[in-house]
């Protein structure tokens, strides 16, 4: 960008989510893990590879009008481990957290071995724990298949 040119893309918001410092590309599966399809009515702004100092490039996602709890985003950092949240009230951050991985995820993956009670017809929800963070390893509670980083994206790119 040029050299004072200015920097806000998008506009500040007056109450709801910021949240910031996504992995540059990863805005739209992070709605995904969030589970918001842009359907439910709020207001919701995604800015993607944007210049930033910390990250060289980033996303950032506004939810406007909803706060989100830290239980529901962490999980986020699955995709997105440097993504910050931030509740905004009459304008101000009134609240920043760095998202932190979950020792349980549920639901939002599947499992990839085809054999698991979880792609059966059974009432069941995924769930895998959290054995390494970096590198990304889960293991899935039903039949110990381990995901890694790459098993994981691809689950969360999978159509549903
Ligand atoms: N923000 C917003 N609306 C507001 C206030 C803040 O959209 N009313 C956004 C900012 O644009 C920024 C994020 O929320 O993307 C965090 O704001 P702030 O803490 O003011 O920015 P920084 O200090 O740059 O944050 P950090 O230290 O986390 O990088
Ligand atoms: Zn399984």
């Amino acid at each position: 960008m040029e050299e004072g040119a200015p920097t806000l893309r998008v506009t500040k918001i007056r109450e709801g989510t910021v949240i910031d410092h996504i992995t540059a590309g990863y805005a739209l599966i992070v709605l995904r893990i969030l589970g918001i399809t842009g359907r439910e009515g709020f207001v919701v702004s995604v800015a993607m590879n944007v210049p930033s100092q910390k990250l060289g490039r980033k996303d950032i996602v506004k939810i406007e009008g909803r706060e989100l709890s830290p239980e529901e985003v962490d999980r986020i950092a699955l995709v997105a481990p440097k993504a910050t949240i931030n509740i905004i009230r009459d304008y101000e951050v009134v609240r920043k957290h760095r998202v932190r991985l979950p020792k349980i995820i549920r639901n939002i993956i599947k499992c990839m071995n085809p054999a698991c009670i979880t792609n059966s017809r059974e009432p069941v929800e995924p769930t895998f724990y959290v054995i390494s963070e970096e590198p990304l390893k889960l293991r899935c509670h039903y039949c110990g298949r381990i995901m890694e980083q790459a098993d994981v994206l691809a689950s969360l790119f999978e159509e549903r």
